[in-house]
């Protein structure tokens, strides 16, 4: 049974601090779930989004510094962060229907706003580095064609390998960087991106837990494939927390199969 990170059972009574935020990012309960906790998870987002506001409101975006080196790198990135998710909305929408689980329309929609946020913040850095976003690029174009493919669980596998790719570049961004104001940010992104793991893992272990070993062992090859071509292009930021290739495979491979206990 999968393990995932305490999502708040409850509104806010007052403002979180970001003392809280890194609590919560890193928090994963002990507790096993026998189905996915949509309410939890809705009111956890609507939650992050006001820490996110503490956040940055405490950093001046126009003054953080990007090493020359990596910004082609982040451009990538910062694109396939900004979907609109209009086919993720349309499948969260039938699978709301389909399981009686309204608030995970909710939830899919307040993920979307988030990786949103995410793309307007590296936008902000870069355009205070001087450089324009990508308006489209072979890769990010690649993982859209995927998403509209096919239904609801290829939607939420491809997003699942997206997450795992996503923690392992911002922990090496975090590394990389040494401008104070670009490691918080990535740090505080890649917060974000491990309880994105946990959210999605919830729902497609949930739909898993049955006769779900092959599409696992699917899923694995799938994400060798993805994390082959990223390191091919990514990898002079990879290096910077992965020795080769190979330990950055295995890290993939761990961060997907821990949400699993099979
Ligand atoms: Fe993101
Ligand atoms: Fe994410």
């Amino acid at each position: 049974m999968m393990t995932v990170p305490s999502a708040p059972s409850s509104a806010p009574s007052s403002e979180p601090s970001q003392a809280s935020t890194t609590h919560l990012a890193l928090e994963i309960a002990s507790h096993p779930v026998s189905k996915p906790r949509t309410k939890s998870w809705a009111t956890y987002f609507a939650q992050n989004t006001k820490r996110w506001q503490q956040f940055a409101d405490g950093v001046n975006f126009q003054t953080i510094e990007l090493k020359p080196v990596f910004i082609e790198s982040i451009k990538t990135f910062q694109l396939g962060e900004q979907s609109e998710g209009r086919t993720l909305k349309a499948l969260a929408e039938q699978y709301s229907i389909h399981h009686n689980d309204p608030d995970y329309l909710v939830a899919i929609q307040q993920f979307i706003a988030e990786e949103q946020r995410h793309a307007t913040y590296l936008a902000q850095a870069l355009q205070a580095n001087e450089s324009e976003t990508f308006s489209q690029q072979w890769s990010d174009g690649l993982f859209r064609k995927l998403r509209q493919l096919c239904g609801w669980e290829m939607m939420i596998s491809v997003l699942l390998t997206a997450e795992v790719i996503a923690i392992t570049y911002y922990s090496s961004l975090v590394q990389a960087s040494s401008e104070p104001q670009a490691k918080q940010l990535f740090e505080r992104i890649l917060q974000d991106e491990a309880i994105h793991l946990q959210f999605h893992g919830e729902y497609l272990c949930h739909a898993r837990s049955r006769n779900g070993a092959i599409r696992w062992q699917g899923h694995r090859l799938f994400l060798f494939m993805v994390a082959t071509l990223v390191w091919c292009e990514h990898r002079h930021i990879l290096k910077c927390n992965f020795s080769s290739f190979v330990s950055f495979a295995k890290r993939c491979d761990t961060l997907l199969m821990n949400l699993t206990a099979l």
